[in-house]
């Protein structure tokens, strides 16, 4: 498929089947996240796979996360509460999370490897459509918790970018009728 019409017609989609995705297919998705442009070879790139039982110790970051917010974790309704985001790590078979690495060279702005990884995250929404697997870009405030990188096993100083759900689809999503660019552009001539 064309490169244009593929990234036209990629949708995200979180209906995903149990069945697991094999491994080789999820190194290839890994090789094309990381040939994302970057500036002063800084390599970013991290990446944690979580499947399988792993997914566990996703469930409780995220249950953790909300409890820290909360004054009465333990209370009957927190828990059932909290019972329930633990389940959320198993929306998807397989958890891709992006992380920029905190670099060592001083002229190195952190957003731009952060925006590399940014790139990465849309180059493994890509690869999955063309291995017609779906897949689910999340974040939110756990992505953005210091106690989330060490939680789950980056260095202190990860910016972490994405948690990529991925599995096979449950249903096709259809092409989505996209905007033009017409009004987020101006166009400077002369
Ligand atoms: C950085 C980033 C974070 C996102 N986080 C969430 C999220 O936590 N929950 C959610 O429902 N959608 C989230 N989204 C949006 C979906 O991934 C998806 O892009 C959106 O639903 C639009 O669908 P499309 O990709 O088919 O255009 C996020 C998107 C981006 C780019």
């Amino acid at each position: 498929m064309p490169i244009i019409e593929a990234i036209r017609t990629r949708t995200s989609n979180a209906l995903m089947t149990e069945q697991d995705v094999d491994p080789d297919l999820i190194r290839q998705i890994l090789d094309v996240a990381v040939c994302s442009p970057v500036h002063h070879k800084t390599d970013p790139w991290r990446f944690l796979v979580i499947r399988g039982e792993g997914r566990n110790n996703l469930g409780r970051v995220m249950a953790d996360h909300l409890a820290r917010e909360m004054e009465e974790p333990d209370s009957p309704k927190n828990v059932r509460f909290l019972g329930k985001i633990r389940k959320k790590a198993f929306r998807a078979p397989v958890i891709i999370v992006a992380g920029a690495a905190k670099s060592d060279k001083d002229q190195v702005l952190m957003c731009e490897d952060v925006a590399t990884v940014s790139a990465s995250c849309q180059n493994i929404l890509l690869a999955a459509k063309a291995l017609g697997l779906s897949a689910f870009w999340r974040t939110g405030g756990l992505t953005y918790s210091r106690d989330t990188v060490v939680s789950l096993g980056f260095e202190e100083g990860t910016e972490l970018v994405g948690f990529i759900y991925l599995g096979h689809p449950k249903k096709q999503m259809p092409a989505k009728v996209r905007q033009t660019s017409e009004k987020f552009t101006r166009w400077m001539n002369e």
